[in-house]
């Protein structure tokens, strides 16, 4: 087990297993969390023994409650956000990681947490869960990718709905809009993470790789571009288990 100041990170059996550890400030997002989580991520990228990774947050009541406001009131807000956004650019190296990435959401899940989910390709959420992005209603705009990751998750009507009025989403409404893919009972949802996590890995781990970048990367491209990727991926893949 790795401690950080604001995660806790372990590797059980090819599962890395990341708790958001702030639980007396409902696991807030702030400058610290931004440099463990970097740093988390870029060991886990560099790591062939983890297969799968698990994020989740401590505490009962919040997987994340969002950027920690306490430093957003403390420093000019647009200066701050692309200051922090060119030291560190935690996002683009969470979905440039071709591990598949499990989100296990309870309690509040509100701006950043939303965004940190979204960077995950399954998410199961407990059915206690509260989402909502606040950003618009304290001036702002999303700053962890949401404005682009949401609206490819739940499409853009979905998407700006919730954006510009900042209302609140219950877990079944989070289902219906396939923010989520399953709403599981609260005491069951740690260990539904860990079971699909186990499913996952009884899979050859480079064919869960290339099929993950396959649609990841092809969201971005044309149909006709995306056909091409995955027969280059196809043929890399068979190439390496010739190899
Ligand atoms: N940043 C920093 N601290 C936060 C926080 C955040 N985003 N969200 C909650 N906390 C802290 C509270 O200040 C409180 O600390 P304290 O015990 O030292 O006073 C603690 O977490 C518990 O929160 P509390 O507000 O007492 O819990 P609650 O159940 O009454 O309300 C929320 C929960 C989520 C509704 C409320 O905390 C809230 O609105 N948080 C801000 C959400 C937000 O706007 N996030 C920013 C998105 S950009």
């Amino acid at each position: 087990m790795t401690d950080f100041e604001t995660i806790i990170y372990e590797n059980k059996n090819g599962t890395g297993l990341i708790t958001l550890n702030r639980p007396r400030a409902l696991n807030a997002y702030n400058i610290q969390m931004r440099d463990d989580l970097y740093e988390i991520l870029g060991a886990i990228r560099d790591d062939p023994g983890v297969a799968v990774v698990i994020l989740k947050g401590a505490g009962e009541k919040a997987f994340c409650a969002g950027a920690d406001l306490t430093e957003f009131l403390t420093a000019p807000p647009p200066v701050f956000a692309r200051q922090a956004r060119f030291e560190r650019d935690v996002w683009g190296l969470f979905l440039s990681i071709d591990r598949p990435f499990i989100a296990a959401l309870h309690g509040y899940v509100l701006g950043s947490g939303i965004e940190m989910a979204l960077c995950c390709d399954i998410r199961l959420t407990s059915e206690d869960a509260r989402f909502g992005l606040p950003e618009t209603s304290l001036g702002i705009i999303p700053a962890a990718g949401g404005s682009q990751t949401l609206p490819r998750t739940i499409g853009r009507a979905a998407a700006l709905d919730i954006l510009m009025t900042g209302r609140w989403l219950d877990a079944a409404e989070a289902y219906r809009l396939k923010l989520v893919n399953h709403v599981i009972p609260r005491p069951r949802l740690i260990p539904e993470a860990e079971k699909l996590a186990e499913k996952i890995k009884s899979h050859p781990l480079p064919a869960v790789r290339y099929a993950k970048q396959a649609v990841t990367r092809g969201l971005d491209l044309t149909l006709k571009e995306g056909l091409e990727l995955e027969i280059a991926l196809g043929r890399r893949l068979a190439n390496l288990s010739t190899d």
